[in-house]
């Protein structure tokens, strides 16, 4: 049986009694990163890719004496060990830490790490294979959305608009045209080419994501990175998001309309092939 353990600054425990400072910045400010690995047969999935993205990202916004990926690794291998889990997810926080509330850095803090292991059975499997409605929502996030923020709330909004709407995702719609879903990226296919957001600040650029991008051009696949608009994503012959945790989802309906067709011809043969990825994976 798996107990639901969390570390927090040098000490695991039962996730229940994990506690931070009201003070962390984190708390206050949503100052730091996060990321979600996947846990099969007891060991992580990608996990150097997703340290690596944490690292640029502490980079980026500057958290001074940010913990190394492989001290993160030490850390996490601990608490999977501990948790017993063999298929789930561990979920990683990193923020500048608690100090005085004033919005500009401060000059010594010490950041906070916290990480919790989930039980957790996924793909969804009726998803995977039927499909999920999705609407389009404004994109309102800020200009760095390849930073993994714990600040999403314009991505909780949208995602709750989506859940009110009878929908499982909301597509953002920026001024340059469609980016990522509010937790997941989104590729189309239109005449057998790929076309998704390209990897900039727009969008976050999914570990899935580019697993699917490569799995995709092994097997011959064209790719276009560029944003679609919303007729065009309309017109496309399947759409699917990606993410760690729902891994390849085909869209069957966008807002009221019929679109995509409901096809999902490529959608099923790179469902295939990151299945075969993960079973091959080297864990
Ligand atoms: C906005 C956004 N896009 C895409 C993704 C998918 O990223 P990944 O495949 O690394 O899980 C996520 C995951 O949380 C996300 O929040």
């Amino acid at each position: 049986m798996t107990q639901s353990l969390a570390y927090i600054n040098n000490e695991i425990v039962k996730l229940e009694e994990a506690k931070i400072e009201a003070l962390d910045r984190g708390f206050v400010f949503g100052d730091g990163l996060y990321e979600i690995v996947a846990v099969f047969v007891g060991k992580f999935y990608q996990l150097d890719e997703h340290l690596q993205r944490y690292w640029n990202g502490a980079q980026e916004i500057m958290i001074e004496n940010a913990p190394q990926p492989q001290e993160l690794k030490e850390k996490a291998k601990e608490l999977l060990h501990k948790s017993n889990m063999k298929k789930g997810i561990i979920y990683f926080q990193v923020t500048r830490g608690a100090a005085p509330r004033t919005h500009h850095f401060p000059a010594a803090s010490q950041p906070t790490v916290f990480m919790f292991a989930k039980e957790a059975s996924f793909p969804d499997s009726e998803k995977r294979n039927k499909g999920v409605k999705t609407i389009i929502v404004p994109d309102e996030r800020w200009k760095r959305c390849h930073i993994k923020s714990i600040n999403l709330l314009p991505n909780c909004f949208y995602k709750e608009k989506a859940r009110r709407a009878g929908a499982f995702e909301a597509i953002q719609e920026h001024d340059l045209g469609i980016t990522e879903g509010t937790s997941t990226n989104l590729l189309a296919v239109k005449d057998g080419v790929i076309i998704t957001a390209p990897a900039g600040p727009q969008i976050l650029n999914g570990i899935t994501r580019r697993t699917v991008l490569s799995l995709a051009e092994e097997m011959g696949v064209k790719i276009e990175e560029k944003f679609l608009t919303r007729e065009e994503l309309l017109n496309c012959d399947e759409v699917f998001i990606t993410s760690t945790i729902n891994q390849i989802i085909p869209i069957n309906q966008i807002d009221n309309t019929t679109s995509p067709v409901n096809r999902c011809d490529l959608t099923f043969v790179l469902q295939k092939a990151l299945e075969k990825h993960i079973k091959e994976y080297n864990f």
